[in-house]
């Protein structure tokens, strides 16, 4: 396992991550997902370690995972939901993760519907010089990084399933279609895309895309392309992206109707017409069938890769919570 050029306490961000980062949690992520192929499917890697799920905002996928991950760490989980806890009684967020750290939490895995959280509660931790370690599992509108990089994995392991590495997307055409304004998952993506060397076409009404996202490509080594139509986006196209609509955090009338929206912009097959002829479909959940992408093409092996992603999120983030908890250089 590469872990020698890993040097990072909290993952909050991919914004600055470099190749050889990517590289080693690809890598890593590779050996577990053999693992995983195993007949017993755990290792003692983090044996005494207690992480700790502290999810204040929804969510099936990232939570589950994050746990499976743990547990295929041998770690000791705490799993915490915001509906049911002292948040409901008046206490702070940051009183919620010092209870946490007392009882001896060593990984805090933190969502959050405002942007900024988890970093805020990994500095509050350095601060206290406490050695927890903080993992951001999407936090408003700002960014999704375990998001993003079972994203790569899923991409990059269909390129070269035995090694997987940022390099491979070089030349390929990425698109991102859908609403890029409310996603962390876009933007983690736009970081990691970008520092590949791929071309990175988003797509978008332009109420969901505005043209300040032009700024993410800038003194990148890929480059950033920006439409407020489909059909350029899609042009000979390698992978399509497509995102939920947000409803939950759209505060204006963005759209005119869902039904227009899925005429514009909803990935269906006959849409797939112009991309490359193998290309393949991501979503990162969870998906409003019907509007963002058919429920056909979601549900067609052939083009789509949702469930791997889905699958590829358990390896990579045994990954993260491996290395930030355990294979430090
Ligand atoms: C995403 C999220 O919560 O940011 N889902 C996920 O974590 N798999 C995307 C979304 O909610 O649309």
């Amino acid at each position: 396992m590469s872990t020698n050029t890993w040097n990072r306490h909290h993952v909050l961000s991919l914004a600055d991550f470099t190749v050889s980062e990517y590289d080693t949690v690809l890598q890593t992520a590779a050996s577990f997902r053999e693992v995983l192929s195993r007949r017993t499917k755990k290792v003692p890697a983090l044996q005494g370690h207690v992480v700790a799920n502290l999810f204040f905002e929804p969510s099936t996928r990232t939570r589950s995972s994050f746990e499976l991950a743990a547990k295929r760490l041998s770690a000791d989980t705490l799993n915490f939901a915001a509906s049911t806890s002292s948040l409901t009684k008046g206490e702070t967020i940051l009183d919620t993760a010092k209870t946490y750290l007392a009882m001896g939490t060593d990984i805090m895995v933190i969502r959050h519907r405002e942007a900024g959280v988890p970093d805020a509660i990994a500095s509050e931790m350095d601060r206290l010089g406490v050695h927890v370690s903080v993992l951001n599992a999407g936090d408003g509108q700002h960014e999704h990084p375990s998001q993003g990089l079972l994203d790569l994995f899923t991409i990059t392991t269909l390129l070269d399933s035995e090694n997987p590495r940022l390099e491979l997307l070089k030349g390929k055409k990425i698109a991102i279609v859908g609403d890029i304004l409310h996603s962390r998952v876009a933007r983690s993506n736009i970081w990691s895309i970008t520092a590949s060397g791929a071309e990175l076409h988003l797509a978008a009404p332009p109420t969901l895309l505005p043209k300040l996202f032009a700024d993410c490509g800038k003194d990148r080594p890929g480059k950033l392309f920006l439409h407020w139509e489909l059909e350029p986006a899609l042009a000979d196209a390698d992978f399509v992206m497509t995102l939920r609509l947000q409803k939950e955090r759209m505060t204006g009338h963005l759209l005119p109707s869902l039904r227009e929206y899925h005429q514009r912009f909803g990935i269906t097959r006959a849409k797939l017409n112009n991309c490359k002829a193998n290309v393949k479909v991501l979503h990162p959940g969870p998906v409003n069938r019907g509007v963002e992408i058919s429920s056909d093409l979601m549900d067609d092996p052939e083009f789509s890769l949702i469930q791997n992603q889905v699958t590829s999120g358990v390896a990579v983030r045994m990954a993260l919570l491996y290395l930030i908890g355990s294979g430090k250089a």
